[in-house]
């Protein structure tokens, strides 16, 4: 059997093809210039992220602003540049490492913060070694360090609870958020099992955007799971005890 490509978009694509999903996932196309301004002329912000990338590295805001202004936004660094063209150079020059660039494009989730910093969860979803069944191992929410829109440079790892207690959002708007970002989980973990039929771990982030609502930002294969050490909630023990079984 061919084996299906790791990539942020093959996982998109997969992701899509399942009709509860496809409502969870932000709009997303794979790059090229074209592509490129088309989104962020529909969304106003978008996000260039490396099909191969982790950990954040690579990933740049683009925001449309007046008189054909563009900001890049990567790290904790912000530049504005003028129109298009220097726009493309830019990047080109500072971000492309290679000719044929393989990146996403991805609307913009406006995430829900705390104190101005967005957060987004990591959901761990695993399976045994002989078992067909997917369970949830562990939660927690990633908060942005000041300044980045990555959460990957954390300033804090908190529970899901604490966050969205500390958070903007009101009790209204997180009524059964656990339930139905449990059941995106396992959704994600048992359509992306279809194509990827050796994985047993799913590192699943989502964002809820400031109104509540729940998005799919993307699906690791091989998650790392320190940052589940620093909860001391359990969860680490029971993650590692599905990686042995
Ligand atoms: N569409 C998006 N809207 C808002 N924030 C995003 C979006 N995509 C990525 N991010 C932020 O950037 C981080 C890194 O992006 P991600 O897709 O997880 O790539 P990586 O593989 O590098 O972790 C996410 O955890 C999230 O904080
Ligand atoms: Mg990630």
């Amino acid at each position: 059997m061919m084996r299906v490509s790791y990539g942020k978009w093959t996982k998109h694509k997969l992701m899509s093809q399942d009709d509860l999903l496809i409502g969870y996932l932000p709009d997303t196309v794979y790059f090229t210039e074209e592509t490129l301004w088309g989104m962020l002329e529909k969304h106003g912000k978008v996000m260039l992220k490396p099909c191969f990338g982790y950990q954040g590295l690579g990933v740049i805001q683009l925001s449309a602003l007046e008189n054909d202004h563009i900001e890049l936004h990567k790290e904790y660094k912000k530049i504005i540049l003028n129109g298009k063209e220097e726009t493309y150079s830019y990047l080109k020059e500072n971000h492309f490492s290679r000719k044929r660039p393989r990146y996403i494009v991805q609307q913009k989730i406006p995430l829900a913060t705390i104190n101005n910093n967005p957060f987004d969860l990591r959901v761990m979803v695993q399976r045994k070694r002989n078992s067909l069944e997917w369970v949830i191992t562990g939660k927690l929410a990633k908060l942005a360090a000041n300044n980045y829109v990555i959460t990957n440079a954390a300033k804090a790892i908190l529970s899901l609870e604490e966050a969205v207690q500390r958070s903007t959002l009101n009790n209204e708007q997180t009524n059964n958020i656990v339930t139905e970002l449990d059941q995106v989980s396992l959704i994600v973990a048992e359509q992306l099992a279809k194509s990827y039929p050796n994985i047993r771990a799913y590192g699943i982030d989502l964002g809820i955007d400031q109104e509540g609502k729940i998005w799919i930002i993307e699906a690791n294969l091989s998650p790392s799971i320190f940052m589940f050490k620093l909860l001391k909630d359990g969860s680490y023990e029971t993650i590692r005890c599905y990686q042995k079984g």
